[in-house]
């Protein structure tokens, strides 16, 4: 399993580029079973995520073409779609492959998907997504630890869906279901994350009749059919709010280009709030300095536009080098802290209790070997490892690997030391 190695204290300086979205690139390559004809998508993250998507929807029998590997142009073709599962095999290594059951619902009105069990950040249920398509005329039964949906037959029928709790995969899941369903399909409070208006804006090329993007009410109007297009997807604000946090934590000076600044408000503020001076150079490039001091900010995690709970590792890898305290308050997931552990582990000065996690800082980290236990919490072990002193030896990277394109490649190009360590399986 690989490591990586991290020899701290390098101030970063120079120019990194984003890649595109994962969370929007999972959710509009499952899109592509929604038509018979040809998907052509761009800006896909060279991620282990959406490789694995990719065998997902060569498992239902679509044609996926990476046109030069590794590429970011992906083409998907589905004309025939017999093979209306997802296994446990591939959902086990990735929960959002659950993005497929509304499109499979709406293209062929069956579907058999593996449920997708708890992850490290907690339980992570799939109740909503379910409760909405029962709504839509769904029949829903488990078995073998499979969802097993079937819609009477074989088409959806619009439904008055008011989410009981705000839900990225499952507003996304949803929009799927609709488009082809009969009738008019309303979500309310449907979330409101730059990926869900990404997957409109493709769902709306293919055809589908949906207005109200960008807000919490969505209105979907089903249509016979959907036709192939073409779709560039957004920048990943999460790797750029990564960046952000690199160059601000180091004492750089960084210029993050191929982002979307639009996006990336609330970590804007609160890295300024923090003291460090953040220049937005144009639409799609902003510019971070160290500052001369960081000093505590607290931060709540909220859905879009709120801060996002995806960067809270990396917020907090900073917080240990704030003076004053920093309260870290999780609002989105139950059990989002095992980063916390290991950077207490590096010197951090961190106590949890419940969903609320206090910093004081500023703690003189220093290196040592620790473990990974999630996407986010990795690149917040990652951030910790660039200021600590000596080396530190972050191991389980394969979680890294799931949703940053490039990590090491790029941070060393912006004067980071960090090498990717290839170690057998034992
Ligand atoms: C998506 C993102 C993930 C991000 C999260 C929150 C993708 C592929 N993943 O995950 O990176 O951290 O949004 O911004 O886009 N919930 C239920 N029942 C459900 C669905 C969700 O109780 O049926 C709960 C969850 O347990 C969680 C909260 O709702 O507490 C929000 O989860 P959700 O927005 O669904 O997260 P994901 O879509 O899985």
């Amino acid at each position: 399993m690989d490591k990586f190695r991290i020899k701290g204290g390098k101030a970063l300086r120079g120019t990194v580029a984003v890649s595109g979205a994962k969370n929007s690139a999972l959710p509009v390559m499952a899109a592509a079973l929604l038509t018979v004809e040809k998907v052509a998508l761009h800006n896909i993250p060279k991620v282990r995520d959406l490789i694995t998507m990719s065998k997902l929807l060569a498992f239902m029998d679509a044609k996926v073409t990476i046109t030069e590997f590794p590429s970011s142009d992906y083409v998907i073709e589905t004309p025939k779609l017999n093979h209306a599962e997802a296994p446990y095999e591939l959902v086990k290594t990735m929960r959002a492959s659950v993005l497929t059951l509304g499109p499979l619902m709406a293209r062929v009105g069956i579907a058999r998907v593996s449920l997708p069990g708890g992850c490290a950040i907690g339980a992570r249920p799939v109740d909503l997504h379910l409760k909405a398509l029962e709504q839509m005329g769904a029949e829903i039964g488990t078995s073998h630890g499979y969802i097993e949906a079937r819609a009477p037959k074989g088409r959806l029928k619009g439904a008055h869906i008011v989410f009981e709790k705000i839900t990225v995969t499952g507003t996304e899941n949803i929009l799927m279901a609709a488009v082809l369903a009969d009738g008019e399909t309303v979500l309310e409070n449907a979330a409101r994350e730059p990926e869900v208006t990404d997957l409109v804006a493709m769902l709306r090329k293919m055809g589908a009749q949906i207005c109200g993007d960008g807000s919490s009410t969505l209105r979907v109007r089903g249509v016979e059919k959907l036709h192939g297009t073409e779709h560039t997807v957004i920048p990943d604000r999460i790797e750029a709010g990564t960046l952000l946090v690199a160059g601000a934590i180091t004492g750089g000076d960084l210029t993050i280009k191929d982002c979307a600044p639009e996006h990336l408000g609330a970590v804007i503020a609160k890295l300024e709030q923090a003291g460090a001076p953040i220049e937005i150079v144009d639409k799609t490039t902003v510019r971070v300095r160290g500052a001369k001091k960081l000093v505590g900010a607290d931060v709540t995690t909220e859905e879009y536009p709120g801060f996002a709970t995806d960067m809270q590792a990396q917020y907090m890898a900073l917080a240990t080098q704030a003076e004053g305290t920093s309260v870290i308050s999780e609002r989105i997931f139950e059990n989002r802290f095992l980063h916390a552990s290991e950077m207490m582990r590096m010197g951090a000065n961190i106590s949890i209790e419940g969903h609320t996690a206090t910093v004081r800082g500023p703690a003189a980290l220093s290196g040592t070997v620790v473990q990974a236990s999630d996407l986010r919490a990795s690149a917040g072990l990652v951030l910790a490892g660039l200021v600590a002193s000596g080396e530190t030896m972050i191991e389980r990277v394969y979680h890294i690997d799931r949703g940053y394109e490039g990590i090491v490649e790029k941070l060393r190009g912006v004067g980071a030391e960090i090498e990717r360590v290839h170690t057998a399986v034992s």
